[in-house]
Order: structure tokens, then C-alpha cells, then sequence
């Protein structure tokens, strides 16, 4: 079940393009994100209010989504201001309204509001300090559900393992803690693995407060960064498209003064490298059940696990938390 009541990155800014509808299945519904005449974003449920075609494969006509069947048009609020049989001079019916997403664009992703409307909306959880960082991006959708490739991300005991011949090559198989704060929905884990000499493992609680910035942060929903060097990120986003099925962005920053031809070149390396891990970790996480991660499903964790406890533990909390207020508000509405 998807966390109500915030932000998910869905998309890629560029993957909208003027002129165009695109129509992808994302937060479990299809969906359809289109530009008017001003390049404004605008994302309505891909299902015409009049015979249910889908508005995707219609066209822009004056900066307005015109349904390809009967050609009624709507604007970027979703309502229809056309209904060409009933004549320009007609009035629309208020019947012919498209549901509308609140949405923005930010980062270079299109931001889609889950949950129920606001009259203020939060900012869009992302990681400070990338503003002077290029980027490059890829994807990869996988069969695979969002909670999953989460956990998967957080993960700090496979890697020599799954990913013995990338970058689990050091033969790091001892993880101490991982020490993993969890604060303002966003989870910090330092990761301290070591090979195995003899010696336990260190318990989270025995490793003291780290003076360094996190190895990894995950900011809920769906948004994950490993911090590689102070000047080298990878960014993972998990959009998702409905239960059993996500997208994974994945982009490589780098704080460069490199010449912008020679930062796409490293950026487009760096991420054919990142596709080639995200296809180790594929072979596994594909192979778990059920589908859906989370607490009480009879898996059994061990103190490296922490960040996916942490994980699944506040997901289980946001989501009890958004159906407690909408409940409270159920109760005042005359
Ligand atoms: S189904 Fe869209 S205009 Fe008729
Ligand atoms: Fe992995």
C-alpha cells in the first residue's frame, strides 16, 4: 500500500514533452501528464468523463487535451471547456470534469501529490546539497514492488554477495551496525563493513554517534542517495506504477568543472554501470515473497537489517497516521 498524503516523484521532467500526451501508469492509476500552450504540467486520470477513451491518445489543440473520440477538450484543472456536438455557444455540464493530480515539477522529476487535496502542500522531499552537482539519468522498470526495491536499497549486507563481481569485490562481508537515524521521514545510515577478521560484528548501539555524512538517506516516499565521495552521487528514485511494478531512476551526480560534453559522457559510464548493479540486485529481489515487503511476513532479521526495520516500521506508521486524520475529519464534517 502506497504511503497517502505526499509527494512522489513519478516521472522525468524531459519524458513531458510540449505538444504531446503521455499517458503512463503510475500510483496505481493510469494517468495522463501533458503541457499547455505556456508549457504548464497538468496531470488528469486518463479516462475521458464522457465514454471513457483514453485522453492520452488525443492531441493538444490550443493549449487545451483534446479526447480523441468526440473531441470535447479540457484544460489543465480538468475541466471540459468544448463539447464540439453541443456547439460552442453551449454550456458544459460540470459532469464533464476530469479528475485532476496536484502536481509540480522539481529537480528535474514531476512531483504527483498522493492522497487527499490540501490548500498547502509540504515541499517535495529531496536531499539538500545537489545544487551545484550535473547529472545524468537512466531507468529500468521492473516487475517488481516498490517496497521491495526499497528495501533493497537499504540493504547493507548483500553486497558481497549479490554484487561479488561490481561492488561487492572487497569481500566486506562483516557489517557492523549499520548506526541508522530516522528524522524528519527521511532514514541515515552510516555504513562501517569490513571483512571478517574474528571479531564480532559491532551492535548499532555500540558504534558512537558518526562525525561524518550519512552513506545513505532515504527520504519518503521514494527518493534514495548514496553519497560515494563528496563530490560523486548515485540517486535512486522508486516510482511507483501499481502494486508488483516500479521504475527505477537512477542517476549518477558529479561535482565537476568539467566541460558539460565530458560530464554527460562520464554521467552516461557511470549509469551504463549503475543499469549492470540494478541487474545483479534484479535476480534477487524479483525471487522474494510475497511481492509486497513488509513487518510480520515470517522473514527474520538480523542488526545489519535495521534500515529496512526502520523502513517498513515507519511506512507502517505514515500510513496508520494519514488514515487516523482522515478519519478525524470524516468525524467533523457536518
Ligand atoms: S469519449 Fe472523450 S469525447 Fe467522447
Ligand atoms: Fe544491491
Amino acid at each position: 500500500m502506497l504511503i497517502p498524503d505526499c509527494w512522489y516523484a513519478v516521472l522525468e521532467s524531459r519524458e513531458v514533452i510540449a505538444g504531446k500526451p503521455l499517458g503512463v501508469r503510475r500510483l496505481g492509476e493510469d494517468l495522463v501528464f501533458w503541457r499547455d500552450g505556456q508549457g504548464r504540467l497538468s496531470v488528469l486520470k486518463d479516462r475521458c468523463p464522457h465514454r471513457s477513451s483514453q485522453l492520452s491518445l488525443g492531441k493538444i489543440v490550443a493549449g487545451r487535451l483534446q479526447c480523441p473520440f468526440h473531441g470535447f477538450e479540457y484544460d489543465g484543472d480538468g475541466a471540459c471547456q468544448l463539447i464540439p456536438a453541443n456547439g460552442r455557444a453551449a454550456h458544459v455540464p460540470r459532469v464533464f470534469q476530469c479528475r485532476v493530480y496536484p502536481t509540480q515539477e522539481a529537480h528535474g522529476f514531476v512531483w504527483v501529490w498522493h492522497g487527499r487535496p490540501r490548500d498547502e502542500y509540504p515541499p517535495v522531499p529531496w536531499f539538500g546539497g545537489l545544487e551545484d552537482f550535473a547529472h545524468a539519468t537512466t531507468s529500468k522498470e521492473w516487475d517488481v514492488d516498490m517496497s521491495r526495491a526499497i528495501e533493497g536499497l537499504l540493504d547493507v549486507s548483500h553486497l558481497p554477495f549479490v554484487h561479488a563481481r561490481t561492488i561487492g569485490r572487497n569481500g566486506r562481508t562483516l557489517v557492523n551496525g549499520p548506526y541508522t537515524t530516522l528524522e524528519d521521514d527521511t532514514i541515515r545510515v552510516w555504513v562501517t563493513n569490513q571483512p571478517d577478521e574474528g571479531l564480532p560484528a559491532a551492535r548499532p548501539t555500540q558504534l558512537p554517534p558518526p562525525d561524518k555524512p550519512p552513506s545513505l538517506e532515504f527520504r519518503f516516499p521514494n527518493a534514495w542517495m548514496l553519497r560515494i565521495a563528496d563530490r560523486f552521487r548515485i540517486v535512486n528514485v522508486v516510482a511507483p506504477v501499481e502494486e508488483g511494478r516500479c521504475v527505477n531512476y537512477l542517476r549518477s551526480y558529479f561535482k565537476t568543472s568539467l566541460p558539460a560534453a565530458l560530464v554527460r559522457l562520464v554521467g552516461r559510464l557511470g549509469n551504463f554501470y549503475n543499469l549492470r548493479i540494478l541487474a545483479e540486485d534484479y535476480v534477487v529481489i524479483r525471487s522474494q515473497s510475497p511481492r509486497v515487503g513488509d513487518l510480520d511476513i515470517g522473514e527474520h532479521f538480523i542488526p545489519a537489517d535495521r534500515p529496512i526495520a526502520v523502513y517498513l516500521q515507519h511506512r507502517r506508521d505514515l500510513i496508520e497516521a494519514a488514515a487516523s486524520l482522515a478519519a478525524e475529519s470524516a468525524n467533523e464534517a457536518p
